[in-house]
């Protein structure tokens, strides 16, 4: 086998290998927009985060392989339970996701007892678990909008998605102090240096950037919304200040345009984790199986139905 990987180039004997497998075991291959470009090429679907998991819900494969982070995998083994989800690589989790558990938000909960609480997807089963309603990028600003009897809102894990929210509704947003140490990574110095440098660019920033950097920029939208913008401007130059692997996608879609990231360390590694060989192994050997506890699985499937009916 290792004979005949070494006369192939590596990349095409392991997409010979995906290709055959994925028959053999009727499995669909997600992939979110910040996947390495040759994953997002193999994917039968590339999407953010709400539109992974409505295929999630949808898909009738038995084997669904997430190349994303944790707790998308998760996300969708809580939405598919009578499916099979497997992640490339287990170690790849989300740092913002890890910034609360569940212990932490029942304590919370007892502070502010009147509180609604809205969970971005990116987060643990546990943690929707206790959470009334999810959100993703895509529908926050909806999903606050649509808790029009709610005293007071507990926004967690991202304080910056939160301050976003806050800034174009009227709710009163209680915020956690969670955040992405990707999207952190840019700063309002970038944005001015970028725009300076391409004066004719519209710049497009991720909600989970600081409310300063997105003050700065165009629009702020998920990588769902980057991508209908970019289809729906006429701009020809187009400044991202979201994660590198978006870009991937943008520039394949629309070779005539040109895009520039405002910052060169706009990654997030544990994005970069699964790689084609990861893929492969995952779906030969069926490993790294994702399961949530059924009693953990139904409390957080309903504060994601809760979202998926907004
Ligand atoms: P999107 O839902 O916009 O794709 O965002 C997911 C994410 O993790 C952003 O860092
Ligand atoms: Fe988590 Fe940020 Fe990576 Fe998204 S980019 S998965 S929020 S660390």
């Amino acid at each position: 086998m290792d004979s005949l990987k070494d006369e192939l180039n590596e990349d095409s004997y392991y997409i010979d290998l995906i290709t055959r497998l994925r028959k053999e075991r009727n499995a669909v291959i997600l992939a979110h927009n910040y996947q390495r470009g040759e994953v997002q090429d193999i994917a039968d679907y590339v999407g953010d985060s709400l539109g992974l998991s409505q295929q999630a819900a949808k898909t009738d494969a038995d084997i669904i392989v997430f190349c994303g982070v944790f707790f998308m995998a998760e996300t969708a083994a809580i939405l598919s339970p009578q499916k099979t989800v497997i992640i490339p690589d287990p170690r790849a989790g989300c740092p913002m996701a890890d910034m609360i558990t569940a212990e932490d938000l029942r304590q919370k909960k007892q502070e502010h007892p009147e509180a609604t609480v809205v969970c971005y997807v990116n987060s643990s089963a546990d943690v929707k678990a206790e959470s009334d309603i999810c959100c993703t990028s895509t529908n926050a600003i909806q999903v606050v909008e649509s808790l029009k009897d709610a005293k007071e809102i507990l926004f967690v894990p991202d304080e910056h998605l939160g301050r976003f929210v806050a800034s174009r509704t009227k709710a009163d947003i209680l915020f956690w102090p969670g955040f992405c140490p990707t999207h952190l990574r840019v700063t309002p110095e970038d944005i001015i240096k970028a725009r300076e440098e391409h004066p004719n660019a519209k710049c497009i920033v991720h909600p989970e950037c600081s409310i300063e950097v997105i003050m700065l920029a165009d629009e702020a939208l998920s990588t769902g919304g980057i991508i209908k913008y970019v289809g729906k401007s006429d701009a020809g130059e187009i400044i991202i200040g979201t994660e590198l692997g978006l870009a991937y996608r943008l520039q394949k879609d629309h070779p005539h345009k040109r895009f520039y990231l405002a910052t060169q360390k706009l990654v997030c590694p544990n994005m970069k984790l699964t790689t084609l060989e990861k893929v492969a192994a995952a779906l030969e050997n069926i490993q790294h199986v994702v399961k949530v506890p059924e009693n953990i699985r139904v409390r957080a499937k309903l504060a994601l139905d809760r979202m998926m009916e907004i």
